[in-house]
C-alpha cells in the first residue's frame, strides 16, 4: 500500500512505554569483516553471525516484535569466490538442522522467501520440513531471505498480474499499487517498520524494494557477529524517537496520535 501503513497508524505493542516496531528486516552485513580483523577464514565471521541471529531473535521476541526478517544469502552472493558459496550453503544446511527444533520450542513460525529452486534439493527439502513443522506456530515469525532480490521479488509479482491480464481474469488498468502489493513476498503480513543495515556500509543491495518504500532506515557500523542485545536496543531507541508522517505534515500526524 502506498497511503496509510497498517503499521503506521496502529498503537505498536511497547516496552517501557517505547514504540516497537512490528516488524523489523536486518541486512545482517559485516561477517567477513570481522573475522578478518581476528586474522580468521570469512566462514567463521558467518557462524559467529549464526550466534548473533540468536541474540537478536530474542531481543525481537522479548520486545514484541512479531516479525523479524533477516537477509541471509543475496541473487548476488552467488557471484562470490565457490569455496565461500559453498560454505555458506553448508552452514545453512547445519543451522536449520540444529535451529529448527529450538525455533519450535519457542513457538517460532520460520518462512524463506527468495528463489528457493536455486539451491540443492536437500537445502530445499531442508526449508519445507522447517516451515511445515513451524507452520501453525503462534508467536514470532522469522522470514529468512535465502537467494533473495528485491528486483526478482518485483519482477515475480509483475509476471503473475501479467499471467491473469493474459488469461482474461484482469485488465491492464487493474494493475494497481494494491495488486502489486498482493503479490510481493510477505503480501500478508505488515510491512517491515524498521530497517537495519549493520557493518557499515548505507545501501540497500537489492533487499526488499517494494516493501521496505515506508520503512525507517537505520545503519550502523557494528559488524553482524557484535550485534547484541544493546545495539538492538539503539536501534529501537532511534526507530521510537521518530515521527513517521507517511506523506502527511508533521502537525497532523501530531494532531492524529492526540485524537
Ligand atoms: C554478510 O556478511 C553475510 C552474507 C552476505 C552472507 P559479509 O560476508 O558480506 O561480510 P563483509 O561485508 O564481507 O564483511
Ligand atoms: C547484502 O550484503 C546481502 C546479505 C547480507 C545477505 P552484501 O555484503 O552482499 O552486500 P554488498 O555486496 O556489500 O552490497
Ligand atoms: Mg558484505
Amino acid at each position: 500500500m502506498n497511503g496509510d501503513s497498517p503499521t503506521g497508524t496502529t498503537a505498536a505493542a511497547s516496552t517501557a512505554s517505547q514504540k516497537i516496531p512490528r516488524h523489523v528486516a536486518i541486512i545482517m552485513d559485516g561477517n567477513g569483516r570481522w573475522a578478518e580483523k581476528r586474522g580468521q577464514p570469512r566462514i567463521m565471521g558467518h557462524r559467529a553471525g549464526v550466534e548473533a541471529v540468536r541474540g537478536v531473535l530474542r531481543g525481537c521476541a522479548d520486545a514484541g516484535v512479531e516479525v523479524l526478517t533477516l537477509f541471509a544469502f543475496s541473487s548476488e552472493n552467488w557471484r562470490r569466490p565457490k569455496k565461500e558459496v559453498s560454505l555458506l550453503m553448508e552452514l545453512f544446511m547445519t543451522a536449520l538442522g540444529r535451529e529448527v527444533k529450538r525455533l519450535h520450542k519457542n513457538n517460532v513460525r520460520l518462512r524463506v522467501i527468495g528463489d528457493i529452486a536455486g539451491f540443492s534439493k536437500a537445502l530445499q527439502k531442508r526449508i519445507a520440513d522447517a516451515e511445515a513443522l513451524t507452520h501453525d506456530n503462534t508467536g514470532l515469525t522469522l522470514v529468512i531471505a535465502a537467494n533473495y532480490g528485491g528486483r526478482w521479488d518485483v519482477t515475480r509479482a509483475a509476471q503473475q498480474l501479467a499471467q491473469r491480464v493474459k488469461d482474461g481474469e484482469l485488465t491492464v488498468a487493474d494493475i494497481t499499487p494494491e495488486r502489486m502489493a498482493e503479490c510481493v513476498s510477505l503480501a500478508d503480513l505488515p510491512e517491515p517498520d524498521l530497517f537495519i543495515r549493520t557493518g557499515g556500509e548505507s545501501r540497500i543491495s537489492n533487499f526488499m524494494l517494494w516493501q521496505l518504500a515506508y520503512t525507517e532506515m537505520y545503519f550502523t557500523d557494528v559488524l553482524w557477529p557484535d550485534f547484541d542485545a544493546q545495539a538492538l536496543q539503539n536501534a529501537f531507541g532511534s526507530f521510537a524517537s521518530r515521527q513517521r508522517r507517511f506523506g502527511r505534515t508533521g502537525q497532523q500526524v501530531a494532531e492524529m496520535s492526540e485524537s
